[in-house]
């Protein structure tokens, strides 16, 4: 049963819900398609550890920073800095045009997930297609059309009515998809020496880069930096417990990257040639189509990644939507087809920018348009607004103020504060701070 809070918000309809939908927000391309790959390209084992360490100690906090914030106001971004400390809105802001930012790129990447889909049903998956797929203009701006549409029409039924119910659908189904998956990858002969690889830390690989790269991808995978979590913090009822909720969304998160690539590697084996953002799209492919029905299988597979990424691009869009809906007071349904419309038309260069349109290939130093968008929202601006929110908690909301929201459901959180404190205060705030300038200094995304 939803509560609804004074002034007739939406809230979650429970806490699972809740839970739910932001594991689905963190669950995305990020953990399946992106994690595994940065693992490949960053020493592998090595990689793993440090992610899980920068999971733990930073994105467990700033997860509940977020949450802590958007549930104390239940406002958008904008609103919820601009209720605790006016100055502070622009962080709001930033977040906004950063969701929306992300989603024009992101969902060019999902529309790929049902180009393979379609693929795998049509029994055509071809390692060697994909580059002319990627360049083929019509099919480009089609499946982001398509896919932009069909995250228009979630958000659209509402938080509780839309995206609590497809997390409630889809989430079991990316589980149950996601274990089968493994199963059939483990048993294969290549499993053991893919998993090695996965698994065996090279503590020489280690660089200052691996490490920023572990940092940056627990942000991203966490959907934090940009008010995402804000936003869906702000519809979890005054009851429920912030704290176990924070852990519960980051522990489903980081057990789906894990699985990831417990799915991946045992695939790919030793034929692991090529990083990158093709290790998905074209070596799994390879390997499919040497199994014994790997045609359904891969049909599986991609279907997993279209619903990873589809409750993913639900709250990038949410966030721009409860914006407009909070400050501007517009009906939801003509926020979010704005909020499409202009994601639409922003997303349309970067879906030209792999191949199909000669002049958004190459921008600077070999990035086309696309990934250029990826450096300055998915990596510049996502650390900065994770930055930024340390530093708003701590130093001027008060960390006894976002400690008391977290107690007012759960008194046993005091004797976390301190710790909350150094963590958010100065931990977090040194390796953001070190990740920005590295990103800025050498000019190279995480991706
Ligand atoms: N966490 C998502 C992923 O791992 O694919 C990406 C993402 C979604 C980032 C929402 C930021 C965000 F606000």
């Amino acid at each position: 049963m939803a509560v609804p809070v004074p002034g007739g918000r939406a809230t979650w309809g429970s806490k699972l819900g809740f839970i739910l939908a932001a594991a689905g927000s963190a669950i995305g391309l990020g953990n399946i398609w992106r994690f595994p790959y940065v693992t490949y390209e960053n020493g592998g084992g090595v990689f793993v550890l440090l992610y899980l360490i920068a999971i733990v100690c930073l994105g467990l906090p700033v997860m509940l920073a977020e949450l802590t914030i958007g549930r104390h106001t239940a406002r958008n971004p904008v609103g919820a800095f601009r209720m605790i400390a006016p100055n502070w809105r622009f962080v709001g802001y930033l977040g906004v045009l950063t969701g929306v930012a992300i989603l024009s790129y992101y969902g060019v990447v999902a529309g790929w997930t049902i180009g393979y889909v379609v693929k795998s049903a049509a029994g055509s998956l071809d390692p060697d297609d994909f580059g002319t797929f990627i360049a083929d203009p019509a099919l480009q701006v089609g499946y982001l059309l398509a896919f932009l549409t069909a995250t228009v029409v979630v958000v659209a039924f509402g938080v509780k009515n839309g995206i609590e119910r497809m997390a409630q659908i889809l989430m079991p189904l990316l589980l149950l998809l996601m274990l089968g998956l493994v199963i059939r990858g483990l048993t294969l002969p290549t499993a053991a020496e893919g998993l090695r690889f996965y698994l065996y830390p090279d503590f020489g690989a280690v660089t200052v880069k691996t490490v920023i790269f572990a940092v940056g991808q627990a942000f991203f995978s966490l959907s934090l930096g940009m008010g995402a979590m804000i936003t869906y913090g702000s519809y979890i009822n005054k009851k429920d417990n912030l704290a176990t909720s924070a852990l519960a969304v980051v522990s489903f998160d980081t057990c789906i990257a894990l699985l990831a690539g417990f799915l991946i590697f045992p695939v790919i084996g030793a034929s692991i040639t090529k990083g990158g953002p093709t290790l998905v799209f074209v070596t799994m492919i390879e390997q499919f189509n040497l199994m014994a029905g790997g045609r359904w299988v891969a049909l599986l597979f991609f279907v997993l990644l279209a619903i990873a990424a589809l409750t993913s691009t639900v709250s990038l869009l949410e966030v721009a939507t409860s914006y407009m809906v909070d400050e501007l007071g517009m009906k939801r349904l003509k926020a979010v087809l704005s909020v499409g419309a202009v994601t639409i038309l922003l997303g349309i260069p970067s879906a030209l920018s792999l191949g199909a349109a000669d002049g958004l290939t190459d921008l600077a130093n070999g990035k086309g348009f696309l990934n250029i968008m990826d450096f300055l929202f998915g990596n510049v601006s996502l650390a900065f607004g994770a930055l930024l929110t340390c530093i708003f908690l701590v130093y001027r909301w008060g960390i006894s103020n976002a400690a008391a929201e977290v107690q007012s459901a759960y008194p046993g959180f005091a004797r976390f504060v301190p710790l909350w404190r150094i963590l958010l205060g100065v931990i977090a705030p040194a390796a953001i701070a070190a990740m920005l300038v590295y990103i800025i200094a050498t000019g190279e995304g995480l991706g």
